[in-house]
């Protein structure tokens, strides 16, 4: 019966960090609010624009965080860190 590696060696088995990993990580990245089509990027660039600093801002000008709301916390990281790219387990309260 063949030997089943734990995570980590999947992880870092095979391809490494030069390999496809990056890639695939890259996937599961949280980078814009799904339900108002709109990217962090360009949620940040308008609240800079029109001085919105907060959640409740945002929601009232462009809607992002008041459908699913799953991209309140990544929004509310995105106004402390000026980051506009997460890792999805960044979201996780
Ligand atoms: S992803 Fe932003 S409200 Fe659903």
């Amino acid at each position: 019966m063949r030997k089943r590696g734990t995570s980590d060696e999947c992880r870092t088995r095979g391809t490494g960090d030069a390999g496809a990993r990056p890639a695939v990580e890259a996937m599961f990245d949280v980078d814009s609010c799904v339900c108002f089509e709109l990217s962090f990027e360009e949620i940040l660039r308008r609240c800079r624009r029109d001085a919105i600093d907060d959640l409740d801002g945002i929601r009232r000008a462009f809607g992002c965080g008041s459908g699913c709301g799953l991209c309140t916390p990544y929004l509310a990281n995105m106004l402390r860190s000026g980051r506009t790219r997460f890792r999805l387990d960044e979201g996780i309260v």
